[in-house]
């Protein structure tokens, strides 16, 4: 092969390469109805299991996802397009944007929870949950829902 055609060819894939790379750029950036919720479920679900948005007002949800920087001793700060998209999802789906009274019981519009575990709807619902239940080593925590509500992921508390 001469080197001029060699050249030109070489150019040729470059362009296509270069063109694919953009069409992938486009698809990546294009909002999808979904976005919000596989970033929330992958980023959200790092370090706990992603909570269900129906158990905290939208207001909560802004006022977490406006200081991730600061989130519960922990640095869960994310880029503002991804900021953004989850914080759409959770307000499109939380508390009193789905009328979920079961979980606003109690709450006074100026409250703004940071946390499910505080809502006076959890704090009743666990009432006969005792310190040292939680306390165990398999437990440890109010936020670890998976470990009594084993179908937690799915939503699913009964029983
Ligand atoms: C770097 C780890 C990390 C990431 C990432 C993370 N969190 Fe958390 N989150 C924590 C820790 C630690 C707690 C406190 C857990 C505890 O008290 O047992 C917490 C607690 C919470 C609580 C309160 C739970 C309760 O007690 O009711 C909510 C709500 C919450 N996170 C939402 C989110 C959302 C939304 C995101 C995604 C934007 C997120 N978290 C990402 C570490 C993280
Ligand atoms: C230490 C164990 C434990 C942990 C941790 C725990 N729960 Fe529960 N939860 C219970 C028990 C036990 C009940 C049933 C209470 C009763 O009937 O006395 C319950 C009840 C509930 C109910 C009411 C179910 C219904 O039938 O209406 C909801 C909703 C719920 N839990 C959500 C959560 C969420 C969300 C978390 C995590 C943020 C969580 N729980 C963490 C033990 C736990």
């Amino acid at each position: 092969m001469g080197t001029k055609m060699g050249l030109a060819l070489a150019a040729a894939v470059a362009f296509i390469v270069a063109g694919a790379g953009m069409l992938a750029v486009q698809a990546q950036n294009a909002p999808t109805p979904n976005a919000g919720k596989d970033a929330f479920n992958a980023e959200c679900g790092a370090c706990h299991m992603p909570f269900q948005p129906e158990f905290l007002p939208a207001r909560s949800w802004q006022a977490l996802m406006g200081n991730l920087s600061k989130h519960f001793g922990e640095n869960a700060k994310l880029d503002a397009a991804t900021t953004t998209a989850i914080t759409d999802y959770l307000v499109s789906r939380a508390a009193d944007t789905v009328n979920n009274r079961q979980a606003l019981q109690g709450l006074s519009p100026q409250d703004v929870p940071l946390r499910i575990t505080e809502t006076p709807s959890w704090i009743r619902e666990h009432r006969r949950v005792t310190a040292e239940v939680v306390a165990r080593p398999e437990i440890k925590s109010k936020a670890n829902c998976v470990a009594c509500h084993r179908r937690a992921k799915l939503g699913v508390y009964e029983d």
